[in-house]
């Protein structure tokens, strides 16, 4: 059975956090896998979370299958959260929404769908883009090709050449777009760039894919969704994989959602069915407990307050090492080279430089992010900013 299979090459960023574990130096600085650090380094409990989880389990009287849609609490709370209490798509009842492992359950499932539906397209996919899409849009069966979306040397956006690039993409074509906190880059559209790609794509009769990894990461809950809103106002179907891994800090237990938008509500209703099946044929239920702790948060108002401004100080904590940081390089170099990742959002930036620099700063200095200069700001801390940026400037034309 076996004979066919060669050993494979680790994923890149779990292969980054492997490396990082087995380091044993004193010294090292963890800037590779994305999840938010507390000053100690931990990635933490949430409070919100521990009590949410305490009332759960000692109110818990089963463990029986909830449903293959999830919990239908978390289902509608989600899609508030996503969408706002007043858009267009439910209060026209075009809205469906599915409970998945994660948000790489979400995409997954979301890419079958497509498959299932259309399985001619092409998803176009961002230039650069999480390491993981390509293997989870991919295996699905479709065709993916990229756009522009970032140039690494220049630090900015390609927003012209990513609008020239649909210009061309054929109708009925996906477009998956990252709705905040871009990953990798940490460079997000402005108002005025998601209102002319939600009219091209509109226009183009192009079908957006909207992956929401990092709610609340960037300015807050609403602010970060203004583009999804946007778009999936704007046209009249549209998927949407929410993930909860990050602002709820809930990784491990895999909580995310899948919306579907139809154009009316016979059509979402079909579309759902679909999903559901989907669902069936791969894990048949999503996994509860990390969704129950949510569903808690999101409509226990005491918790909720609780967990937004544990939500904000996780955001804070991040600007304020992207400011550190961007300073103590100012002060080594002695120019605004690295001024921009001050001013990108949620975990990520790209530092620009080669996989060779990459390296050195891993083996020379012990600080460690993914081959392609993706640093998780979340590993900066107070004690270590200036260490980072002397080792960046040592290495970046050495
Ligand atoms: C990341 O981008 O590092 C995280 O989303 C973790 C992962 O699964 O890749």
């Amino acid at each position: 059975m076996f004979q066919q299979l060669t050993q494979l090459s680790s994923d890149t960023i779990l292969g980054v956090m492997a490396k990082f574990r087995a380091d044993p130096s004193t010294e090292k600085v963890d800037l590779g896998v994305g999840v938010y650090r507390d000053l100690t380094g931990n990635t933490p409990v949430l409070a919100s979370v521990r009590r949410a989880e305490q009332e759960i389990l000692a109110a818990q009287t089963t463990k029986s299958y909830v449903a293959a849609a999830g919990r239908e609490e978390f289902n509608s709370a989600v899609e508030e959260l996503v969408l706002g209490s007043a858009h267009i798509a439910r209060r026209e009842r075009r809205a469906r929404t599915m409970q998945t492992p994660g948000g790489c359950g979400a995409l997954r499932v979301g890419a079958e769908l497509i498959r299932a539906s259309a399985p001619g397209v092409t998803v176009h996919i961002s230039d650069p883009t999480w390491g993981n899409h390509t293997p989870l849009l991919g295996s699905s069966g479709l065709r993916l090709e990229r756009y522009p979306y970032y140039d690494a040397a220049a630090h900015r956006l390609r927003f012209d050449a990513m609008l020239e690039h649909l210009e061309h993409a054929a109708a009925g074509d996906v477009v998956l777009i990252h709705a905040c906190c871009h990953n990798p880059t940490g460079a997000d559209l402005d108002p005025a760039q998601w209102q002319a790609l939600a009219l091209l794509l509109q226009r183009r009769r192009l079908f957006p894919f909207l992956d929401m990894a990092y709610q609340g990461f960037a300015v807050d809950l609403d602010a970060d969704a203004a583009g999804v809103r946007l778009v999936a106002e704007q046209v009249p179907e549209a998927l949407i994989a929410s993930s909860f891994s990050k602002n709820l800090g809930l990784y491990r237990e895999r909580v995310g959602a899948l919306i579907a938008i139809g154009e009316n509500p016979a059509r979402s209703d079909a579309v759902m069915s679909h999903m559901l099946q989907i669902a069936r044929s791969i894990y048949s239920m999503p996994p509860d407990h990390g969704a129950a702790i949510a569903a808690r948060i999101f409509t226990n108002p005491a918790l909720k307050q609780q967990w937004l401004a544990e939500l904000a100080a996780m955001r804070t904590r991040i600007a304020d090492m992207r400011e550190l940081l961007s300073r103590q390089l100012q002060r080594v170099i002695g120019d605004d080279a690295f001024d921009f990742i001050g001013m990108q959002h949620g975990m990520f930036s790209l530092l620009g430089v080669s996989p060779q620099v990459v390296e050195r700063l891993r083996d020379r200095h012990h600080i460690y992010m993914t081959p392609d200069s993706r640093m998780n700001l979340a590993g900066i801390m107070p004690h270590n900013a200036a260490y980072v940026a002397e080792a960046i400037a040592a290495e970046r034309r050495a």
